[in-house]
C-alpha cells in the first residue's frame, strides 16, 4: 500500500457517507434501491454509481432486481463510518481523520491540534510509515494489520495531571481486548498491554501545554490486531489478537469497543477524579507486588512494585527499604521477574 497515494478522508459524525451508513445498519441484509433514491431523493443510476463507489474501496455488494443491495463483505479498511455503526460515542470521534497510509497517526493529530480542531477528533490510519513508539522508538505498524488511532483530547487538567490519561487509556484498552476477544490482556507499568507476557498494544501520549494549563493532549494507541508474524528482533516480545485467538479479528470492531471504554472512563475520571480508574488499573496491573528494575535515565531502581499513588506514580519498596515514587515519563521497566 505504501508506493500507492495515500486516501485521506475526513468526516464529522453529523454528515457522514449516508449510503455507507445505511448499508451497514441494515448489518449484512438487504436495504431496496428504491428506498434509497427516495431517502436521498436521487435516481437508481446515480445510486448505483455510489454502489460501485463503495466496491471500489474494497466493499463487496452483492445487488438483486428485487430485495436491492446488501454488503456480503465489508472493506477492511478502517473508514470513519465503519467506526460509527460499531460504537455508541457522546463526543469521542465526532470527527474523525482517516488515512490509508501516513507516517504517524500521532504527528498529525499534533498538527491538527494545533489548528484547533475539535475535543475527542480521532486520526484513524491503515498504515503508518514512521510510528513512533516511547522514547524515541520506532512503531511497526504495517498496513491494515493493526489498530493505529490517535485522539485529540482537551481536558481540564493541570500538565502534571495529563500522564493519568495513559493510565486510563491502558485501562480501556484492557478491558476493550477482554470484551471483544475474551482474552485476559494485563498492563505492565505504566502503559504497555500484554497478552501471555507479550506486548500486544502500546500508548504514546504526548502534549501541548502552557505553564498551568493543558491545550491539548494527543493520547496515540497501537494495537497489533492481525499480524502473522513480528521481524527477528521483537519476535518473541511482540504478539498480536490473531495470534493470541487463533482467528482474524475485527479491527473496526476492537477500535469502537476501546473508544467506547475510552469514552466511558473519560467521563468518570472528569466528573468524579481518577480514583475509579486507578482501581481498576491496580486489578490490571501485572507488576504490582512483584519485583521490578526500572531504568531511569542512568539509574536503576530495583525493588518491589507496591502500588500506584494518586499522581499514577508507580511506589517501589527498595531493597534497602526507602520507597521510591518513579513517574512514567522517560523511564523503562527492564525486567520483571
Ligand atoms: C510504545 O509502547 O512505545 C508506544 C507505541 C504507540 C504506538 C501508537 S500507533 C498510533 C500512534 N501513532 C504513533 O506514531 N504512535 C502511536
Amino acid at each position: 500500500m505504501s508506493a500507492e497515494k495515500s486516501i485521506e478522508i475526513v468526516r464529522d459524525k453529523q454528515n457522514p457517507d449516508r449510503l455507507l451508513m445505511m448499508l451497514l445498519a441494515a448489518k449484512g441484509g438487504y436495504v431496496s434501491g428504491e428506498e434509497i433514491s427516495r431517502r436521498f431523493g436521487v435516481s437508481r443510476s446515480a445510486v448505483w454509481k455510489q454502489i460501485n463507489r463503495l466496491r471500489e474501496i474494497g466493499y463487496e455488494i452483492e445487488s438483486s432486481t428485487r430485495l436491492g443491495y446488501r454488503i456480503s463483505k465489508s472493506s477492511d479498511l478502517m473508514l470513519p463510518e465503519e467506526i460509527w455503526s460499531k460504537s455508541k460515542l457522546s463526543f469521542l470521534g465526532d470527527r474523525i481523520y482517516y488515512y490509508s497510509t501516513i507516517d504517524s497517526t500521532n504527528t498529525q493529530a499534533k498538527k491538527l491540534g494545533q489548528q484547533g480542531v475539535p475535543h475527542g477528533t480521532l486520526v484513524i490510519a491503515d498504515e503508518q510509515t514512521g510510528g513512533k513508539g516511547r522514547m524515541g522508538r520506532s512503531w511497526l505498524s504495517p498496513a491494515r494489520e493493526g489498530i493505529w488511532i490517535s485522539a485529540i483530547l482537551k481536558p481540564q487538567l493541570m500538565p502534571f495531571d495529563a500522564p493519568k490519561l495513559t493510565i486510563l487509556t491502558a485501562v480501556a484498552a484492557a478491558e476493550a481486548i477482554r470484551d471483544k476477544i475474551g482474552i485476559l490482556a494485563e498492563i505492565k507499568w505504566p502503559n504497555d498491554i500484554l497478552i501471555e507476557g507479550k506486548k500486544v498494544c502500546g500508548i504514546l501520549t504526548e502534549m501541548s501545554a502552557e505553564l498551568d494549563a493543558v491545550n491539548f493532549v494527543v493520547i496515540g494507541i497501537g494495537i497489533n490486531v492481525n499480524n502473522d508474524f513480528f521481524p527477528e528482533e521483537i519476535r518473541d516480545k511482540a504478539i498480536s489478537l490473531k495470534m493470541a485467538a487463533g482467528e482474524m479479528v475485527s479491527r473496526a470492531d476492537v477500535t469502537a469497543g476501546l473508544l467506547e471504554r475510552l469514552e466511558y472512563s473519560y467521563n468518570v475520571s472528569m466528573s468524579q477524579g481518577f480514583e475509579p480508574v486507578f482501581e481498576k488499573w491496580r486489578k490490571l496491573c501485572r507488576n504490582l507486588g512483584k519485583p521490578v528494575e526500572i531504568v531511569a535515565g542512568r539509574r536503576i531502581i530495583e525493588g518491589i512494585a507496591l502500588n500506584i499513588d494518586e499522581q499514577g506514580a508507580l511506589m517501589i519498596k527498595k531493597n534497602n527499604g526507602e520507597i521510591e515514587r518513579v513517574l512514567s515519563g522517560e523511564v523503562s521497566l527492564k525486567y520483571e521477574k
